[in-house]
């Protein structure tokens, strides 16, 4: 995984050419093998270079574009392509997986999304793997109501993106009145229904093509804009579904439902990690036990179920170790509470805790949960920079 890739640009437009070999420069082991202004040369060069990936821009006739784009993906044996276009329409991104594109780049680029491409290409051992999902499911389980699923759900997802520059998709699977899009201020146009509703068809150009990005980097797969829509979404769907979002993204993020329904169990099934969600009162600690239980009847281990403590450092409620004593289990994680007028105004602007109030002490808790399970799940990879950026005074007086 060492050596570096060697890139061939094919693009007629001078500006986006010079965008994207600048940013590809950056990247320390992508290598430019080659760039030409003139896709009439295009297949030629290829053949010639034999690059690792070819970088195509659909600029100016995308139609004649795809052409060339589909005779070098069925004649260039081992050829990745990565594919650009500043046409919005979400049927050229279709179009241009269709013709075997690997990825799908929108104008103008966006740093961390090609990065995080070139980086997944390199890891699949130069896209040998053909295929291979290797994204890791992580669903937040609130094991009562309000204690704080959605909350964590969509911070951990916003840091994972933001500081490990993992490519994150977030899943609003409460499927009767989830509001994962109305906390990131998202009116999607489309919904896990309309995927689910042409399941056959479903692939990883029409998930990108419709799936809303957030500012912070995350794209969102929110639940049905109508309660009773819920039904129409399938187990067989979400299997679909997940093995898509999988294949596309390093971290899919799941809320789910507290309601342990067909759909949910399944979502669980196939998480890597489920981050249980209690409070320090009775009533969520009285719960927390039931749904241990539960999932010690599914086979579940400590590896699997990780308990999060939400809102606790209040002083009022049950000490973490008195909740550890009462319910036999490990809390991996506690997150401290908010004031409730920023948590408000956060909630009332659409704006995630972590993106609006970045210094407080849960965003910084977000930041170390979304480090640390990063490192969990990607431990080989090398890392730029320190882990933890420390303070002024931290660096200067020592600490942690
Ligand atoms: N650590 C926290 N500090 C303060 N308020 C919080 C915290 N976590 C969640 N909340 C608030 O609690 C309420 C319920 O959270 P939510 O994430 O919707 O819970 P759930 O998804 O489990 O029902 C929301 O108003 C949310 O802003
Ligand atoms: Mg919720």
């Amino acid at each position: 995984m060492a050596e570096n890739i060697a890139v061939l640009i094919i693009d007629a437009d001078a500006d986006s050419r010079r965008m994207a070999k600048g940013l590809m420069a950056e990247i320390g082991w992508v290598t430019i093998a080659g760039e030409s202004s003139d896709p009439s040369q295009g297949l030629e060069l290829v053949r010639k270079i034999k690059p690792d990936v070819v970088f195509l821009n659909l600029y100016p006739a995308a139609d004649e574009l795809l052409e060339l784009a589909e005779k070098i993906t069925r004649s260039v044996p081992h050829i990745t392509l990565f594919v650009t276009s500043s046409d919005k329409d979400p049927d050229i991104i279709i179009k241009a997986m269709r013709s075997g594109a690997k990825e799908f780049f929108r104008q103008p680029f966006d740093k961390d999304e090609l990065m995080g491409a070139f980086r997944k290409f390199r890891m699949s051992d130069h896209g040998s793997a053909e295929g291979i999902s290797h994204g890791r499911i992580i669903s937040v389980f609130g094991m009562k109501g309000g204690v704080g699923a959605t909350t964590i759900a969509i911070n951990l997802a916003v840091n994972l993106a933001q500081h490990t520059k993992k490519r994150v998709v977030l899943v609003d699977l409460n499927l009767q009145l989830g509001n994962a899009a109305l906390f990131l201020n998202i009116k999607p146009k489309y919904s896990i229904v309309d995927i689910a509703g042409g399941i056959e068809e479903i692939d990883p150009a029409t998930v990108k093509g419709i799936l809303p990005r957030h500012d912070s980097g995350i794209y969102l797969l929110s639940g049905p804009p109508r309660p009773e829509q819920a039904e129409l979404v399938k187990e067989n769907h979400l299997d679909r579904i997940l093995l898509v979002l999988r294949s596309m993204f390093d971290f899919v993020i799941i809320d789910t439902t507290n309601v342990l329904g067909e759909l949910a169990l399944r979502a669980l099934d196939e998480s890597e990690m489920i981050l249980a969600v209690l409070t320090d009162d009775l009533a969520a600690i009285y719960n927390a036990r039931q749904c241990l239980d539960i999932f010690e009847r599914m086979g579940y281990g400590e590896d699997k179920i990780r308990l999060v403590m939400n809102r606790g450092f209040s002083n009022r409620g049950i000490s973490s170790q008195d909740v550890e004593k009462s319910i036999s289990y490990p809390i991996f994680w506690k997150i401290p509470n908010e004031k409730y007028p920023t948590v408000l105004s956060s909630l009332n602007q659409g704006i995630p805790i972590s993106l609006f109030k970045p210094h407080s002490k849960l965003s910084e808790s977000f930041r170390d949960l979304a480090n640390h399970l990063d490192n969990e799940f990607y431990p080989e990879e090398e890392r730029t920079g320190p882990k933890k950026r420390k303070g002024l005074a931290r660096r200067l007086f020592g600490g942690k």
